[in-house]
């Protein structure tokens, strides 16, 4: 049985000689000859998009092809929501997917060294000499199934909705909940704002967000009895306060500062409760 097997895959490797030496073409100059006229119109594209980027508009109004130059990136920022280009999107997707830290190994790491085994594996899985798309079912149903895949997940990637917030928003109903201020609908909206303006960035509440550049957490802030308005005032223009590393919030509006600094006033602490 296997020296059937062996012998009928030493003839067709015979054949498959004999082909190549009938209608196969030699490596040079075929080959090169098509690579080299590949690359020529590469190149030609890049260098064509880089004059018509160069020569559309001027060093203010934006081309086709996006602006000469943007601001300068500002590495303190704290309001700034990155985002991969678009075909990065399914990877990004995974990501959300997978959630850290308890299965991020197997979506970054797990998932792609399977599908890299597999690939390797492949030519000594499926020896048969078949190449028409239609009789290789398993490839066929592969294929179609990693293309859909990876469109459904550039999808949801590029219609993800993405704010700083979007997580902790959700610890909301939590803080207002062990802080006692569930009842009070200034305070929970505060909370929101506070959640989504990028806050926890810097300050500690409840376990959540980090501490960075100094910032107290404010978990208690509101047990010195202050009052919202001190806090409004603030987080309007902290500078006023000393404080010139928290950036002033002035652009949230009259309103907004008032619930933030109703629901900083009403955060005394979760310890005795
Ligand atoms: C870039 C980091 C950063 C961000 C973002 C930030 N803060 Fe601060 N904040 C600080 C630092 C640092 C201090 C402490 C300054 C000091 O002690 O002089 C502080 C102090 C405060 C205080 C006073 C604490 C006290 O004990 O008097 C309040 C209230 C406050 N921040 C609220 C907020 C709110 C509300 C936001 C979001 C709208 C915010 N902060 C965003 C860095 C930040």
């Amino acid at each position: 049985m296997a020296s059937r097997r062996i012998e009928e895959r030493r003839a067709q490797h015979k054949r498959y000689k004999e082909d190549v030496e009938r209608t196969g073409k030699p490596f040079f100059p075929h080959a090169m000859f098509h690579d080299t006229v590949m690359s020529l119109v590469v190149v030609s594209v890049i260098v064509g998009l880089a004059v018509v980027w160069y020569l559309d508009g001027d060093g203010t109004e934006a081309g086709v092809l996006g602006p000469h130059y943007t601001e300068e990136a500002d590495p303190g920022t704290t309001n700034f929501i990155p985002r991969p280009d678009w075909y990065f999107y399914f990877l990004f997707y995974l990501l959300r997917i997978f959630k850290w830290p308890e299965s991020v190994v197997l979506g970054t790491v797990g998932i792609p060294t399977i599908g890299l085994v597999l690939l390797l594996a492949l030519p000594f899985l499926d020896l048969r000499r078949e190449r028409r798309l239609f009789r290789r079912p398993v490839a066929l149903v592969a294929l179609l199934l990693v293309v859909l895949s990876m469109g459904v997940l550039t999808y949801k990637g590029a219609t993800a909705r993405e704010s700083l917030g979007s997580e902790l928003i959700e610890a909301v109903p939590v803080w207002a909940e062990r802080q006692g201020f569930a009842g009070n609908d200034e305070a929970v909206e505060g909370a929101e704002i506070f959640a989504q303006a990028g806050c926890a960035q810097c300050h500690l509440y409840i376990g959540t967000g980090s501490q960075n550049l100094g910032a107290p957490e404010l978990t208690d802030i509101g047990s010195g009895e202050r009052g919202a308005d001190y806090f409004a005032r603030y987080v309007q223009n902290p500078a006023q306060f000393g404080n010139t590393v928290m950036p002033p919030y002035a652009a949230l509006g009259e309103e907004n500062l008032q619930k933030l600094g109703v629901f900083l006033d009403a955060s005394k602490g979760t310890e005795e409760r």
